[in-house]
């Protein structure tokens, strides 16, 4: 049905991957991720997940966003270039046997194994106006864990910051499998190498931040937040010479433009042969291509959000015939399956 020419559907890798539907898409996550998705689903089996329960793990005690936000996600992945007909695009609470998974490996997971997770404390530290002593944050990668076993994925393509969950991952897996028989494929974190994208104020780009450049900001708004970057300090005037390896417009240079433009601003910055504006000029030539596409396919597709709602449900059903297969095995090896003779 999904294969094409020269490659059986069989033969092709399950991939899950997912975000939680907290705010807008950035070029952030269009080069550390949704690329990556999209060379994926045309020589994998792909599933990605909008995670609206893992976003109610900190957001429930205001919820009024996520379902806003599961329908942006989803305008802005098909409009990166995600495409129904290659990839499985759903949402998580769509597919409830999740919940169930999730419910059934909270039985074997001991809670050391979830305090020692690195983000949990970390989270709990850094996040100061909400309260994440709750149940849920703490069962957090168990949720993560269900997502992937219950399609049984052999591959999860994460950051880095995913790994130690990654790693959880595979030991419940073993878990699960040495207890009740062979059920879970081990998943492999796939992490390609991406270049660091900050945001306008140079730190890391973050909606939190509000230094992000959002996939569906006007391509104006866009235009004039980098033409007031954060560029090298020390380059006070046009006549300072600059280092662009400190600079965070260079950084977007790394990740947007050409090898030539690269090497150019490269060496002109540091002799002063060329100023900001131009710098930054030449950085929007190479990311205003990639943003203006983005931007006509999703204000089109924002206009039909029936069909999106479509997509999703279409997605839904792929999910969760795959879903209810795997949780026929588990309660089978975990003898739970009393609804069945026998
Ligand atoms: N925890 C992931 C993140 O914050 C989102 C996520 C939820 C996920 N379920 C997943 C990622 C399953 C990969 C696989 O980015
Ligand atoms: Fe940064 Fe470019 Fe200015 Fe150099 S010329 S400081 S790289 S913006």
């Amino acid at each position: 049905m999904r294969a094409p020419e020269g490659s059986s559907h069989e033969a092709r890798k399950r991939v899950l991957s997912g975000f939680r539907p907290t705010g807008p898409m950035h070029i952030g996550h269009l080069v550390g991720a949704l690329e990556n998705w999209i060379r994926l689903q045309e020589t994998h089996d792909c599933f990605f997940a909008i995670c609206d329960w893992h976003a109610l793990t900190s957001e429930y005690a205001d919820t009024s966003s996520i379902k806003d936000y599961v329908l942006d996600m989803a305008l802005d992945w098909l409009a990166a270039g995600l495409d129904p007909e290659k990839c499985t695009i759903f949402v998580q609470s769509h597919v409830p046997e999740h919940a169930e998974l999730h419910l059934l490996l909270s039985m074997i997971v001991p809670v050391t194994w979830l305090e020692r997770v690195p983000t949990y404390k970390e989270q709990q530290q850094q996040i100061s106006n909400r309260d994440l002593t709750n149940y849920g944050f703490l069962g957090y990668p168990v949720l993560q864990a269900a997502d992937i076993l219950i399609y049984r994925a052999e591959l999860v393509p994460v950051g880095e910051d995913q790994l130690a969950h990654l790693e959880l991952c595979r030991e419940i897996a073993r878990r699960f499998n040495s207890l009740y028989g062979p059920v879970f494929p081990e998943p492999q974190a796939l992490t390609t190498r991406v270049p660091r994208v900050p945001g306008t104020d140079g730190r890391k780009m973050s909606k939190s931040y509000g230094n992000a450049l959002n996939l569906g900001d006007p391509i104006e708004e866009t235009r004039e937040r980098v033409l007031r970057m954060v560029t090298d300090p020390a380059r006070k005037t046009r006549q300072d010479p600059g280092n662009p390896d400190i600079c965070p417009v260079y950084d977007l240079h790394k990740a947007f433009s050409d090898r030539t433009t690269i090497d150019l601003v490269n060496v002109e910055c540091r002799r002063a042969g060329i100023g900001c504006i131009d710098c930054k000029t030449y950085l929007l030539k190479h990311l205003e291509p990639v943003l203006r596409p983005i931007q006509e396919r999703r204000s089109r597709l924002a206009r039909e959000r029936d069909r999106v709602r479509e997509i999703l449900a279409e997605g839904a059903r792929r999910a969760r015939a795959e879903a209810t297969r795997t949780m026929e095995s588990v309660r089978a090896a975990m003898k739970m399956d009393t609804r069945l003779p026998g």
